[in-house]
């Protein structure tokens, strides 16, 4: 199979949970994770008053974008930099984004502009394979699951296979037992239903295809048995590789080689890499695993309690059922989970790898692009309250079309961590939001070595230590504590990269700092940065804050200087994509609870005289979470994760009805949304 290049009724009022979600997705999804302790209790300093940026953080975009239009090598797709800047009219808005902005939404609907259409790619239940049963939520079963497309699909990445054909690849991060099952009790789950919830977490490669739809729809359905088609779930093999695999952190009573883990877990945002594979991110794994409380080593107990295993059972129960999901029994198996993951989607027959040289924390994402010199840089956020951003440096080249070289990249090579100064006083820094008097929150910034290879740049940390217990490597180095870093995005257009801070509301005022300037951060912040040289494997990097996130008539918001009568509302941003015109889209998830309004997705342009000028595109049925997405000029493809997870819903009292109508139950979904008129997105 050749290998393309990758592409790029009302409901009640959600409780407003400190993420901004309902309590159910709270529980389900992360473990509760805002209602536990912050686990990054180590006592780095918060850095306000730090002294000027060593360079301006202007000069440096300036200098990358005419690096750039010169042809500079910053494409994430090594494709070289787009001759043009980004067109726009005369005072108007930027191509890619001419389309009448949607208002906020609260309803059980799925909400487009005027002109535009949209249709369910692929729901929960769906078969992928034609000896798979129809979807019967009544007689749900492992075995079917197994040949179905699963629960709450969150990233989505799209390759090309030409002939009107599509590979969608496709995160199912978490199931959400009450809303899946008849009759479920959390406090006895049955056995069918904990394999079946196996089967549903994991991830999907599947076909799809325009061609029953007609020539003039964009609509997509799924080609059933294409060969190119697969679940992989947590009963399925996963090769750890790269410098800690091995490691005696991370052998089991199942696997004394410490090499070979059954399954993936709570897989959250990814990206597509140059080479045309699949990175897939292990996020809120913690969660899974039962009795915390009963190690007894105190080495072994900091390093679960900084990544957030607390307590006796867990929600899940899964420990009833398979004895690996008990840290009391098999304290290392908790290791194997909380890597990137790279899929090779183009080889159904391939074992997908944990690489471990790209560090072990809840991984929300991995974008790579192309250094000048042709090594591979792979940025990345932990997202939790008040930990880290990350990236990798490969240590050989990219070489276009070499598979079995590039399968190698990310084995080898050097893992930093972020730490951000802000160029104005402290003094200015006063937790508001409230811009200080050069009138941006900015600064300069350093990739500190964490690890690289077999040698560790942590004292009194071994290379497979820094890497199995990244978080306490950077706790070590003195990283700059985020506000959640969610996805983390290079412009293929000018290499500046935007870091998705989804919200912290535990920041107080004191803690308050240039790059995190919000205390009591709700609604969240994109942050914009520009390596020095606009080389992705610089040392060093100028950013500044590109949007605070919130209702434009908050005086403590900012989208990038832009006239805010002119802006869409917006909070909590998540995934980050890019279309081919170099706009920002943004999905976000916890507008019920910061908003009141449904989760949406936008569209920003980040250059020229519309930067900042944030245009809401869609939105989602209350109690979903806008993910994927997927900009393309021919449709946009989301993915409705969590559909009607609102407080007092369940599978017997179904809340929301998307898509299916009627007294149907929500079911998680990938949906495509096209112009009527066949003409490219947001283009006149
Ligand atoms: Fe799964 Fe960080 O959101
Ligand atoms: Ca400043
Ligand atoms: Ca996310």
């Amino acid at each position: 199979m050749p290998r393309p290049s990758p592409r790029r009724s009302l409901l009640p009022m959600l409780a407003a949970h400190s993420g901004g979600r309902s309590a159910m997705t709270c529980e389900y999804r992360c473990g509760n994770a805002c209602f536990h302790k912050v686990p990054n209790t180590s006592s780095n300093a918060y850095f306000g008053d730090v002294a000027a940026s060593a360079f301006s953080r202007r000069a440096a975009l300036q200098a990358g974008t005419v690096l750039a239009l010169a042809g500079g090598a910053t494409s994430a797709l090594g494709q070289g930099a787009a001759a043009a800047p980004p067109p726009h009219a005369p005072g108007g808005t930027a191509v890619g984004l001419r389309f009448e902005p949607i208002q906020q939404q609260t309803g059980d609907a799925f909400t487009v502009p005027p002109g535009y259409l949209h249709d369910v790619v692929i729901r929960w239940g769906d078969p992928i394979f034609s000896d798979a049963p129809e979807f019967d939520p009544e007689n749900q079963s492992a075995e079917a699951q197994l040949r179905q497309f699963g629960y709450n699909n969150d990233h989505v990445g799209l390759f090309d296979l030409g002939r009107g054909e599509h590979l969608i690849v496709a995160n199912h991060e978490y199931s959400s037992e009450p809303m899946m099952f008849p009759r479920y009790d959390p406090e006895n789950p049955t056995q069918a239903q904990v394999e079946t919830a196996w089967a549903a977490h994991g991830l999907t490669v599947v076909a799809v295809s325009g061609e029953w739809r007609g020539r003039r729809s964009r609509a997509l359905d799924p080609v059933l048995d294409h060969p190119l088609n697969r679940r992989l779930h947590t009963s399925s093999e996963f090769e750890l590789t790269g410098p800690a695999a091995g490691s005696e952190l991370l052998r089991t009573s199942a696997d004394a080689e410490g090499r070979t883990v059954l399954g993936t877990l709570n897989n959250c945002a990814g990206g597509l890499t140059p080479w045309g594979t699949w990175l897939t991110a292990e996020e809120n794994f913690n969660q899974y695993f039962a009795n915390a409380d009963a190690v007894a080593d105190p080495t072994a107990r900091e390093r679960l309690s900084r990544y957030g295993a607390t307590g006796g059972e867990s929600g899940r129960k899964w420990e009833r059922f398979d004895a690996r999901f008990d840290l009391a029994l098999e304290p290392n198996e908790f290791n194997r989970f909380g890597w990137i993951v790279e899929v090779d989607p183009f080889d159904p027959t391939s074992t997908p790898k944990k690489r471990t040289a790209l560090g072990r924390f809840k991984h929300e994402a991995a974008n790579v692009q192309i250094a000048a010199d042709g090594r591979a840089v792979a940025y990345m956020g932990d997202d939790e309250r008040f930990d880290y951003l990350y990236k990798f440096v490969s240590d050989e080249a990219y070489v276009e079309g070499d598979v079995a070289h590039n399968a190698t990249l990310l084995d080898n090579g050097t893992l930093y961590v972020a730490r951000l100064t802000g160029d104005s006083p402290a003094s200015q820094i006063d937790g508001s939001g409230t811009l200080p008097g050069d009138g941006e929150f900015d600064g300069s910034g350093e990739w500190i070595p964490l690890v690289s290879g077999n040698t560790s740049h942590v004292p009194g940390m071994t290379a497979q230590e820094v890497l199995i217990f990244t978080r306490q490597a950077g706790d070590a180095v003195g990283a700059t504590k985020m506000d959640r870093p969610e996805d983390v995005e290079p412009s293929p257009r000018t290499g500046a990269v935007y870091v998705a801070l989804t919200n912290n509301t535990s920041r107080t005022a004191a803690q308050a700092e240039e790059p995190n300037p919000r205390a009591v951060n709700k609604f969240g912040h994109v942050l914009e940065l520009v390596e020095a040289g606009s080389d992705a494997s610089a040392a060093t990097f100028a950013w500044s804050i590109f949007l605070l996130c919130g209702d434009p008539e908050d005086p403590s918001t900012y989208f990038a200087g832009y006239d805010k009568s002119q802006v869409s509302p917006i909070s909590c941003p998540d995934n980050l994509a890019f279309d081919d015109h170099g706009n920002l889209w943004i999905s976000t998830d916890g507008q019920p609870g910061t908003l009141g309004t449904n989760d949406a997705l936008y569209g920003v342009a980040v250059e020229g005289r519309q930067r900042g000028e944030v245009r809401q595109f869609l939105a989602v049925p209350a109690g979903g979470e806008t993910c994927g997405p997927v900009i393309t000029d021919d449709r946009v493809l989301v993915a409705v994760q969590h559909p009607g997870e609102v407080d007092g819903a369940s599978y017997e009292t179904p809340l929301s009805h998307w898509p299916d109508g009627g007294s149907s139950i929500p079911r998680p979904s990938v949906v495509a949304t096209y112009r009527a008129d066949g003409k490219k997105i947001g283009h006149a």
